[in-house]
């Protein structure tokens, strides 16, 4: 969750540098600051990032201080595009115990483009009514954010009235805060669907002529159609929802923490140029059907950190725009192809944290866009049965979490041609031979976290491609002889943290891999290992924040868009350590196979390099980097 205090410190510290008021002539009330920003700047530029950084599973596992293994994928939107250059008037407001919303407002500068409220702690109730900002003929975006209860009973709350739409309003985001409708607003709602004469019943018509999912609208035929006063009774049974009709510009609406415990067609009627709609941690339970039929532009649509149960295939029916999808941690018990309707411009599908035990064949059929897609929940196992995900005929990107099986096979893996990354964690007893035939284009394969005990000697058959293998975190004792001689791409490779004493000789003779990772791992020293260089195996690879200029307004778009470098570097702390034979024990294998094994072969490149400067100079002159080589 975004963490307001943070984003109000880095604003705070930007406004005592920088930005007076734009206007001389207007004065901006003690509680607020008001300045120029950029409105790529703004907190809520941060809702339209599809990268939320959250750390994939398994990777994270592997990754020691300071070090990050894969380079993030930085799926920022450009959705600003039209704005994004555009420097906005902006004021952000704390309401405290005497504040009165409306004196608040009546008293900031009538050409403010964005406004942000937060109430303070323990302030008492307040209400904002939207006619409160109608004072505001330019308000481009508006969020309010109640009090933080940490869990105490709300004895404050921020209370939104949507009394009048805010035609020109482009963003919203409502959090922690009750929103009722002003009976006016439920005026303007009545109006407008009684003049359009509503048929929203449609069907699923199962003609052999057409794709399976085709709707038609019922009430084309000779079908009766379903009057408004059916859905208005609907709705009384169902319970009140906000109504946002006449918000004909709006971009992006968020609405979470609020409790809102239902959402309804009527909710989203007329959003024709909605593109983001995020309605996370609220109390929905289901989703009626056609909900979103009035947001046909929706290019986002999160319901993440909610309850609910079911989805049926028309629950999110008419979203033909929609890119970004996530239903995680909710409470789905199963998916089916009769669970989604289709999204033809699809690129990420997130399920992850349902109690999901089992993947219905053709399921994703419906996903044949989809880029990327994550399932699996950290509390119910998976199970995967052939034909799983027949039909992602694009998918890059595979994450599983929690996977149950005694056998990775190849026919699991059917139906997913362009997959080039794929990342598992759960129980995974043995993989097979051929395992990955059928996703041979994979880069990168993480197998992090799996308790994998066995590996066939083929596993990675037909891997060409494949850059980086993650084995971390296993129980593996024993690796097959030869099992990554057909890796010749690979660049990483982790077999760290598993329970190996030793490794077939010449393991690694084929690969030209920069990093292998082979520490916390219970090694028998011996000259066997001679082979190992340490260059490669006393290495981390590490992430470089970009340099942001902090000039101008530059700075905090330069923190935002989280920009990072990898490099490789040497680092003892990752060398692997003997456990055996006794004498040996907590020595590196390195140290013990040049000090005291003084095994024959063991000639490590550098050595021989710096050796020279060893002769000419005494010990005590080395630099302390070479020092550190020598002893690793
Ligand atoms: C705020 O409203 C809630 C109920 O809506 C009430 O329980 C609470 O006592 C009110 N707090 C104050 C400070 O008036
Ligand atoms: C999830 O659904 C089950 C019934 O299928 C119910 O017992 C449980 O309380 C629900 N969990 C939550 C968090 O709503
Ligand atoms: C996806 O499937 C639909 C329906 O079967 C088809 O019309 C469409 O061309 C397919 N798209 C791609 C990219 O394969
Ligand atoms: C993992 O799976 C194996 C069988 O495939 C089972 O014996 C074992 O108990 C499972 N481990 C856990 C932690 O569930
Ligand atoms: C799995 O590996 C263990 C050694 O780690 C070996 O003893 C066992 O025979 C292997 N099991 C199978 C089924 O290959
Ligand atoms: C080896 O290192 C581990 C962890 O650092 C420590 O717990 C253990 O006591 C050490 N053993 C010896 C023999 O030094």
């Amino acid at each position: 969750m975004l963490n307001y205090a943070a984003v109000l410190f880095v604003l705070s510290n930007f406004i005592l540098e920088s930005s007076e008021l734009w206007d001389q002539d207007n004065s901006c009330p003690l509680i607020c600051t008001c300045r120029l920003e950029h409105l790529t700047e703004t907190a809520i530029y941060r809702f339209m990032q599809k990268d939320k950084n959250k750390p994939i599973p398994g990777e994270v596992g592997s990754i020691e201080n300071n070090e990050v293994i894969q380079e993030e994928n930085l799926d920022t939107v450009e959705l600003l595009e039209e704005h994004s250059s555009a420097i906005v008037r902006s004021a952000i407001c704390i309401l405290q115990t005497e504040t009165q919303p409306l004196d608040l407002l009546q008293s900031l500068p009538k050409d403010i483009e964005t406004l942000t409220l937060i109430q303070g702690y323990e302030s008492g109730n307040k209400t904002i009514k939207f006619s409160y900002l109608s004072k505001f003929p330019q308000l481009l975006s508006l969020e309010l954010v109640g009090p933080n209860l940490m869990n105490k009973p709300a004895n404050s709350n921020l209370i939104c009235e949507i009394d009048l739409p805010m035609p020109e309003l482009k963003y919203l985001n409502l959090e922690r805060i009750l929103i009722k409708n002003g009976k006016q607003q439920v005026e303007n709602f009545l109006k407008e669907v009684n003049e359009e004469e509503l048929t929203f019943e449609y069907v699923q018509k199962l003609d052999g002529n057409l794709h399976p999912l085709t709707m038609v609208q019922k009430g084309t035929n000779d079908e009766e159609i379903v009057p408004y006063k059916v859905f208005k009774e609907q709705r009384d049974t169902h319970g009140e929802v906000p109504l946002f009709i006449g918000f004909k510009k709006l971009f992006l609406l968020r609405i979470t923490n609020c409790e809102l415990n239902n959402v309804h067609w009527e909710m989203f009627d007329g959003l024709r140029e909605l593109q983001y709609l995020i309605l996370e941690r609220n109390n929905l339970r289901f989703i009626p059907a056609f909900a979103f039929y009035g947001t046909p532009s929706l290019k986002m649509l999160s319901l993440a950190h909610n309850k609910l149960l079911d989805i049926q295939i028309t629950d999110l029916a008419g979203l033909l725009q929609l890119e970004y999808l996530d239903l995680s941690f909710n409470n789905f018990t199963q998916l089916s192809e009769l669970s989604l309707p289709p999204f033809p411009k699809l690129k990420l599908a997130n399920f992850a944290n349902n109690p999901i035990s089992i993947i219905f064949p053709n399921t994703f059929e419906v996903m044949n866009t989809t880029d990327s897609l994550i399932i699996g929940s950290d509390d119910i196992p998976l199970t995967l049965i052939t034909n799983s995900f027949i039909g992602l005929n694009l998918l890059q990107k595979l994450t599983i979490n929690n996977l149950e099986l005694g056998l990775l096979k190849r026919d699991l893996f059917v139906g997913m041609p362009s997959l080039t990354e794929l990342i598992l964690t759960g129980n995974i007893t043995k993989l097979e031979y051929d395992a990955f035939l059928e996703v041979n284009k994979i880069k990168k394969l993480i197998l992090s976290n799996c308790q994998i005990t066995n590996i066939s000697m083929d596993a990675f058959i037909g891997l060409q491609k494949l850059q980086y293998l993650d084995l971390s975190k296993n129980n593996l004792e024993y690796l097959p002889p030869a099992v990554f001689d057909q890796l010749i791409n690979i660049k990483e490779l982790y077999l760290n943290s598993n329970k190996f004493s030793q490794l077939p000789r010449d393991i690694f003779s084929k690969l030209h891999a920069k990093l292998i990772r082979l520490n916390d791992n219970p090694w028998h020293c011996s000259c066997e290992m001679s082979e190992w260089k340490p260059m490669i195996i006393n290495k981390i690879k590490q992430r470089i924040i970009k340099q942001c200029e902090y000039t101008g307004d530059k700075g905090i778009a330069c923190i935002m868009e989280n920009r990072f470098n990898f490099k490789y570097v040497y680092e003892n702390k990752v060398a692997p350590k003997c456990a055996h034979p006794e004498q040996f024990v907590n020595w590196s294998v390195f140290h013990a196979m040049r000090r005291i094994l003084k095994c024959p072969g063991y000639k490590p490149k550098l050595q021989s390099i710096i050796q020279p400067l060893v002769i000419q100079h005494s010990p005590s002159f080395q630099p302390k980097a070479l020092q550190r080589m020598f002893l690793n």
